[in-house]
Formats: C-alpha cells, structure tokens, sequence
C-alpha cells in the first residue's frame, strides 16, 4: 500500500496571475511520473497538499477537472507555504499528495437542474465542477446548469479567459456579480452575491445547490437558498477548517464528530445542522 505521506513529484508548467492584487496565482502542474498520473484519480470537489523542502505543506482544493491533462490550483498568498509557492516559476517542482476528501454530490445532481453561488478564490472546486458538468458525455446528465459567481471587483474575478468562452454557451447560465464598481463601466452585475441570487431567483424545486465562499457569503446566502425552496439536504458547502494530515488521522479539523478531510470538505447544510457551529 502506498504511504499516505509520501508526495508525488510535480512540475510546475504554468503560473497565472489571476488578480489585480497579484496575490491569486493558478499553478498548472504536470506529473514527473506517468505511473503517479495513471493512479491519481478524483471528482472537483476534493482537494490535495502540495509541499515545498524547507517551506512545508498546505492543502488547496483541486481546481482543474478529471479530464483535463494538468492538475490546477490557485492559491492566495497569505503565510510562509504560500508565499513560497507564489516565488516558483514554471520548471519548479513540487510536492504533491492525495486527492483526499469526498467531492460534490454527482449522483444525486443527476436530472437535477445545479445551481452554483460562489465568492471570492473558493471558486476552485466549484470552476472544476463546471467544467466537468459541461463535458458532452456529463451535460446530458443535468438539467439546467446555473452558475452566480460574484468578486470584489471585476480584476478579483478568476479565470477570467474562460469565463469569457463559458459566457458565450447556450448550455451554462453564467451570471457574474460584483461588490462595487465605484462607478466604473462593467456589462455584468454590482451588487452581492446573496442579492443577486435573490434576483436571479432559481428555484429550488428538483434542483441542488454547490455553494462555496467566505462565511460571510455563507451566512447570507443560506436564508436566500431556504426562501427559493433548496430543502437544506440539497443545498451543499464545502469547508475550509484548518488541516495537518488530511486522511483523518491527526484530530485537527474536526467540527464535532465529523473529520473535513475525511468525512467533507463537501457536507449537506442538512449534515451541518447537526454538527456544533464551529466551521
Ligand atoms: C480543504 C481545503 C482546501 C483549500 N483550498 C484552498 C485553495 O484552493 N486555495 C487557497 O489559496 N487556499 C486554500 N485553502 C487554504 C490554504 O490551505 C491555506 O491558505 C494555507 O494552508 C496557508 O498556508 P501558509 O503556510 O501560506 O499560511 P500560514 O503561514 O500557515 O498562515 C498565514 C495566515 O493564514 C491563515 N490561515 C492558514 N490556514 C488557513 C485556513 N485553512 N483557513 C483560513 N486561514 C488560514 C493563518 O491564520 C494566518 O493568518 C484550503 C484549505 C483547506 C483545508
Ligand atoms: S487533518 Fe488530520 S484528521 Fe483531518
């Protein structure tokens, strides 16, 4: 069996700026081995840790789709793991275990139609969930796929090239939103990302809702899902709690029983009404 421990070498094959303020990189990176490639198999919604000798580890939530040659992540330069990432250039290699967690509900999404609110950089998973949702072979799975993802401000916003072709798909319902345009033109939405799933108004009925943002967003964006008719067993979130081992062996990022590397990161708001209010 292999050790859970033990990284995979990764090689960083590209690095994408994605905000104004520079601290929002999206790493591309490549297997150094095949055989590491051929075993590595996940569903968007679970995440890795990537590791650097000197600098250590941090868990990031996996942003590319199985499909897709290259593993993606982009990360927030915040601490002594990140900012060590954000120095890496394209030829660098790092480290890189899992995929670990569970992943968005795919089965039960089924016949369904998906509705997706995001804030901020938790957009990862959910950019991989769209992307796996939108491959022929999975479109025809769903009903109507709707996707409100809301920034501080336009140059905030990830992606921001595929977002332009997702715009253009009859298949996907993209609504872009941000916090304030202090005047400056913008075609989308100002305004929160709460509000204007407000307005947007999908209902709730035969539909599940991935939800993913600070908990801010979280907070208000709950009683919106409710008032649309998402019974809280439809509605899904994916946390973010502080992690050390990431395959339930440690204890550091329980919320009551329930281990987030184990048993999450993706839990129904049904599950969560059970667990202490700590996440
Ligand atoms: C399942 C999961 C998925 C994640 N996905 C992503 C992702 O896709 N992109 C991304 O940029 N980050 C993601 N994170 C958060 C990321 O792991 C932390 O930002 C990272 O561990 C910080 O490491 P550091 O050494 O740079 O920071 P440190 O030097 O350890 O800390 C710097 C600052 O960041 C704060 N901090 C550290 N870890 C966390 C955390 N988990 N949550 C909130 N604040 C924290 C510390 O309190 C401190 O203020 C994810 C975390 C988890 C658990
Ligand atoms: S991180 Fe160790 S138990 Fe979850």
């Amino acid at each position: 069996m292999n050790n859970p421990y033990l990284p995979v070498p990764m090689r960083i094959e590209k690095v994408v700026i994605e905000n104004d303020a520079r601290d929002l990189k999206t790493f591309d990176l490549a297997f150094v081995n095949e055989s590491d490639w051929q075993n590595f198999k996940f569903l968007p919604g679970q995440f890795a840790f990537l590791s650097i000798p000197g600098a250590g580890e941090a868990p990031f939530g996996i942003a590319s789709a199985p499909h897709e040659p290259l593993v993606k992540f982009t990360v927030k330069r915040v601490g002594v793991f990140t900012t060590a990432l954000h120095e890496l250039e394209p030829g660098a290699t790092v480290g890189m275990r899992g995929p670990w967690g569970n992943f968005y509900p795919f089965e039960l999404m089924q016949g369904k139609d998906v509705v997706i609110v995001s804030g901020g950089f938790s957009f990862t998973t959910l950019r991989a969930t769209i992307a796996h949702l939108l491959l022929p072979e999975n479109r025809k799975n769903y009903g109507r796929i709707l996707a409100i993802y809301g920034a501080r401000s336009p140059g905030e916003l990830l992606y921001k090239e595929e977002l332009k072709e997702w715009e253009k798909r009859s298949d996907l319902e993209l609504v872009l939103c941000v916090d304030r345009l202090n005047g400056a033109s913008w075609p989308q939405r100002e305004g929160l990302v709460p509000n204007v799933l407000k307005a947007v108004a999908p209902k709730g009925e035969n539909a599940i809702a991935l939800v993913c943002g600070p908990p801010v967003m979280l907070r208000y964006t709950h009683p919106v899902l409710e008032e649309l008719g998402f019974a809280p067993e439809n509605v899904f979130l994916s946390l973010e709690n502080r992690m050390k081992c990431g395959i339930g062996k440690c204890g550091h990022c329980n919320v009551g029983p329930k281990y987030v590397c184990k048993d999450g990161p993706v839990f129904s708001y049904a599950q969560l009404l059970k667990l202490p209010p700590e996440y």
